[in-house]
């Protein structure tokens, strides 16, 4: 088969690395990938947000299935788009894609299928939310309705900052058109965790857990990032809180899907907080979680091209999917001063260092003019280890994190250390 991966960070390097393995996969191609996605699939110079471009490109160049990595193409309607050029895809279509592109929509799914989830209000009006400041107490939880690059949920601890932020996402619009709406939440309390799961018309199946640690600081201190590392499987997790989660939201889920006719074809990821009450639906995702999948994939034993065709032929519960018992930890190399403005352009030394079992996903890369590889991004590498037990594969992804230099390199120091139990 020949198979196109699109985007261009992690995930997609992890997606890529596990295709690579598949015995039915004859080419694979990659758009517009990266200096790591280069060792295993052919780039493509297409952005992913360029629909036209990909589905000319796909077409032409005889392709089987693609793969669709980022949310923003995926509410574009990139998929609905390749299938009227006869492309399948992996991914759900534009209806299905607000289930991330618009909190709104998926607050009202929630509310009317009766998934736990925090209590909400909307507001498309300043003046009327500024009215309702502090409307269920502080924090305030205050989501910009739109895709905003994950960061259009803010949290005022008070009146003073609230309004402040009000003005900023409604007033300035820093977040663009994306905050015209805002969806104004309760505040949940508890730990959270993430759930992937695959999903066609008929199932939904779990992945295996991942813990992702969204601070830029130890200690789950400073800013939100994209997140700067993961391990699996969550250590927060128990068989009771895994069949609550089953009960209470997969199969409500699955069963509203088919009621409000949302075809959905992809992967589903959870954003859950495991309160006092039980586990309750923070958001959705629409796909593969940056970079919950680096240690997801790398646990995966079966074949991923196989569960991607079963999925796009609404097969899925036939296929029995096998997890390995090793456990992993992925750490991110950020560049300084991420996720605040940071330079790029720095020369990586360290990445044939090492060990042969450990993967090094590439984030933001690029190749330099003598083929040298460059930062390009945020978030540069996940360094990905497996072992027998957690501590074994933490102290093999730091260890052989601390090979990879570039000037400024940041890591976190407690990626599968904290927020286990
Ligand atoms: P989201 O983009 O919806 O995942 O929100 C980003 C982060 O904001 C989440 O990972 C939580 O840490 C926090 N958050 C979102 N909604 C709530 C809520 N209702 N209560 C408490 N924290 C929240
Ligand atoms: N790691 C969080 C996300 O992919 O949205």
């Amino acid at each position: 088969m020949r198979v196109l991966v699109v985007g261009g960070g992690g995930r997609e390097h992890a997606i890529c690395w596990k295709l690579a393995q598949s015995d039915k996969l004859t080419k694979l191609y990659c758009a517009p990938g990266n200096a790591g996605i280069a060792d295993v699939a052919e780039c493509v110079p297409v952005s992913a947000e360029d629909i036209d471009g990909i589905c000319a490109w796909a077409k032409d160049n005889d392709i089987d299935l693609a793969v669709i990595g980022p949310e923003v193409p995926l509410a574009m309607g990139i998929v609905d788009r390749l299938a009227e050029v006869g492309v399948k895809t992996f991914g759900p279509n534009a209806k299905c894609s607000q289930l991330e592109a618009s909190k709104s929509f998926t607050k009202s799914f929630l509310a009317r299928h009766n998934i736990p989830t925090a209590g909400y209000k909307e507001f498309t009006d300043k003046d009327e939310l500024l009215a309702n400041v502090g409307l269920y107490g502080y924090p305030m939880v205050l989501k910009a309705d739109g895709l905003a690059a994950g960061k259009g949920v803010v949290i005022p601890e008070n009146e003073a900052d609230a309004i402040e932020a009000i003005e900023e996402m409604m007033g300035a619009k820093v977040f663009g058109s994306a905050a015209d709406k805002i969806v104004v939440e309760e505040f949940l309390t508890g730990v959270e965790a993430s759930m992937l799961c695959f999903v066609d018309h008929n199932s939904i199946v779990p992945m295996e857990s991942a813990q992702d640690y969204k601070r830029i600081y130890d200690q789950d201190k400073g800013p939100n990032t994209g997140g700067m590392g993961t391990y699996s499987p969550s250590l927060l997790f128990n068989e009771e809180i895994e069949a609550q989660i089953r009960e209470r939201i997969l199969e409500p889920t699955l069963a509203g899907f088919k009621e409000d006719g949302l075809d959905f074809q992809g992967v589903l990821f959870i954003g859950l907080m495991l309160s006092d009450e039980g586990p309750k639906v923070i958001e959705f995702n629409n796909r593969f979680g940056d970079p919950e999948t680096q240690s997801v994939l790398a646990r995966l034993d079966s074949d991923l091209l196989e569960i991607f065709l079963a999925v796009t032929e609404n097969r899925l519960a036939d296929v029995d999917i096998k997890w390995k018992d090793d456990k992993a930890v992925s750490v991110v190399l950020a560049s300084g001063g991420y996720p605040g403005s940071y330079e790029k352009g720095k020369v990586i030394t360290g990445l044939d260092d090492v060990d042969d079992d450990v993967v090094v996903f590439h984030a933001g890369t690029k190749f330099g003019e003598n083929g040298e590889v460059l930062t390009s991004g945020g978030r540069v590498l996940a360094v990905t280890a497996t072992g027998k037990t957690h501590d074994e594969a933490r102290a093999k992804a730091y260890d052989n994190a601390e090979r990879i230099k570039f000037e400024g390199a940041y890591m976190r120091h407690d990626i599968g250390l904290i927020n286990r139990r």
